[in-house]
């Protein structure tokens, strides 16, 4: 089998893939400490989390992930909890995507499994015949070719494995959005015990974080806005202001990265043409509100692990017949809730609509119905159970 791309999903299908015996071999355009070093998502819901310790990736993350049984949820004088395990009986863990993707990487090459960075030229053939081809040319300059009996498309919204899919055959569903996260990496500890989502009439804002000693936290921003046009003193004044409650203050220190994130939901079927499988953000991106985008990847390869361990194992493709749909019920319902929760939060239109958000957030903190919904999805439905 041939995976093209090492981020999250790439390197956990291939993980599990190899561990049942499989041949799998993994090509990466970036170098192994820029995929370790790419800062983006943070929030692990629990079906990930069990998934990553069943698959014996989980020691570190059992260290030094901190787990999280709620969120506040905030407006201009309120702040409100929503409690996950009295809601759903879950939880999620605060623990990076660049450090899912090291124990990843380490667990690979501790298994001597075949992971080649710096790949370039990368380019898929014969994906609708029963014997396709990835060819590359390696690190050194070599060119390579990969003979397979199954092509895995894990490498990202810009990658080369969807283009691939002829154009009559596919289908893209999108909305961009008017807004965009300038985010900031800080070295201060978090103000707060769990995540703050605040909308305020300047924008919405977030606190999250990495670790006792480091904060994440985010601002709403125009789309069309500059990071040059974003001083710290600026960002932080933005981050008091939207995150602010009387008789609490937010903790600021040195800002160790900051970048804007441009934010859009897209969905493109077929996930498969013929033995070409996309995965992960390679098929789909949802806006960064509710932390989906990772744990979307991860469900899509524990459904397509199952079936590729079906097919290698049996030869029967009944699975890998399902797997578009399976896959893409789960996107639809993470593609709800990102939208939903983005819609809710960010400030957009008039008054109207900002006298609508409050009445939704209004709604959740106060019934139990409501923040049950927010809270099933927040911590991940099931692998095997989309509703
Ligand atoms: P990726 O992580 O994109 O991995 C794809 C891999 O393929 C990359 O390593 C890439 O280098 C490689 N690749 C690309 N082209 C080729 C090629 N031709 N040949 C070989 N390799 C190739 N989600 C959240 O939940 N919360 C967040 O806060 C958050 N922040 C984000 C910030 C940014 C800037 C971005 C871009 C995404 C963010 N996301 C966030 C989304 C989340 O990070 C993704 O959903 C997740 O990375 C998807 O994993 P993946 O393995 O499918 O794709
Ligand atoms: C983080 C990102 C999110 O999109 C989110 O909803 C919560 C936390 C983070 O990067 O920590």
């Amino acid at each position: 089998m041939a995976v093209v791309g090492a981020g999250p999903a790439g390197l956990l299908l291939s993980h599990l893939l190899t561990a049942a015996g499989v041949d799998c071999v993994v090509v990466e355009a970036r170098s192994r400490a820029y995929v370790e070093a790419r800062l983006r998502a943070g929030i692990l819901e629990q079906p990930t989390v069990d998934l990553l310790r069943a698959a014996g990736v989980g020691e570190r993350l059992d260290a030094q992930g901190l787990r999280h049984d709620g969120i506040h949820l905030q407006w201009p004088g309120e702040r409100h909890r929503i409690d996950f395990p009295a809601l759903t009986g879950r939880s999620v863990w605060v623990y990076g995507q660049t450090e899912v993707v090291k124990d990843l990487v380490a667990a690979r090459l501790a298994a001597g499994a075949p992971l080649h960075f710096e790949v370039s030229d990368v380019a898929v053939h014969d994906v609708g015949t029963t014997s396709p081809r990835v060819s590359f040319t390696d690190a050194g300059g070599t060119a390579r070719r990969l003979d397979a009996d199954v092509v895995v498309g894990a490498d990202g919204f810009h990658g080369i494995c969807r283009p691939s899919i002829p154009a009559a055959l596919a289908r893209t569903w999108e909305r961009g959005y008017p807004f965009a996260w300038l985010g900031v990496l800080a070295e201060v500890p978090p103000s707060t015990d769990e995540l703050i989502y605040a909308w305020h009439p300047d924008g919405f804002a977030l606190h999250s974080m990495r670790s006792p000693s480091i904060s994440r936290l985010y601002v709403q921003v125009d789309a069309t806005e500059r990071i040059e046009d974003w001083p710290d003193e600026r960002i932080w004044e933005a981050l008091q202001t939207r995150l602010g409650l009387p008789g609490w203050t937010l903790g600021t220190g040195p800002v160790l990265e900051k970048s804007i994130t441009g934010m859009r939901s897209f969905v493109s079927s077929p996930m498969r043409h013929g033995r070409l499988f996309l995965v992960g953000d390679a098929a789909h991106i949802v806006p960064p509100t509710g932390a989906k985008g990772l744990n979307l990847a991860v469900a899509d390869v524990a459904v397509l692990a199952e079936a590729l361990l079906e097919f290698f194992s049996s030869g029967s493709q009944t699975l890998l017949d399902g797997y578009e749909q399976r896959a893409l019920d789960r996107v639809w319902r993470a593609t709800h809730f990102s939208w939903w929760m983005t819609s809710m939060l960010h400030t957009s239109g008039d008054g109207f609509d900002a006298r609508l958000q409050l009445a939704q957030l209004q709604q959740v903190v106060s019934s139990t119905a409501a923040a049950t919904v927010l809270a099933e999805n927040y911590t991940g439905l099931p692998h095997a159970l989309v509703g």
